[in-house]
């Protein structure tokens, strides 16, 4: 199993939701968060001034997968999320060691 955690733009949420619901994903995590990459938060031209970090509002979606899935995932939701412009966000991929359902006990790929 993997998490796959994607930052994402928030106007991108509702097209990467549907299409992670049309592939059959049903659990996943969504936060508001708060972050910057290359340009520090800044959403104009980067003048190549020493700019203090800005942190612009980001959705941060969390879902657990069979290893199979990782790739059909990893490539739908950065077909979905991508403008080509810089701030599209990224994917960071983690191995999970164990999951369990709490109201049966099922546990690793079971309990997904
Ligand atoms: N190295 C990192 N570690 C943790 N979070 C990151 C990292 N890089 C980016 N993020 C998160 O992803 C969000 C979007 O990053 P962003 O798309 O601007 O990345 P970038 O590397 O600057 O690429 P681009 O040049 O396309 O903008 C950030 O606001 C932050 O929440
Ligand atoms: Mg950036």
């Amino acid at each position: 199993m993997k998490k796959i955690e994607a930052i994402i733009r928030p106007e991108k949420l509702e097209e990467v939701k549907d299409a992670l619901g049309k592939y059959g994903i049903r659990g996943m995590t969504v936060s508001q968060v708060v972050g910057c990459g290359l340009q520090k938060g800044r959403v104009g031209v980067y003048r190549g001034h020493e700019y203090s970090i800005n942190l612009l509002p980001k959705i941060k979606v969390e879902i657990v997968v069979n290893d199979t899935k990782v790739q059909d995932v990893v490539d739908m939701i950065s077909d979905v999320a991508r403008t080509g412009a810089v701030g599209d966000g990224k994917i960071f991929i983690f191995p999970v060691e164990n999951a369990i359902r709490i109201r049966t006990g099922e546990f690793q790929e079971e309990a997904l």
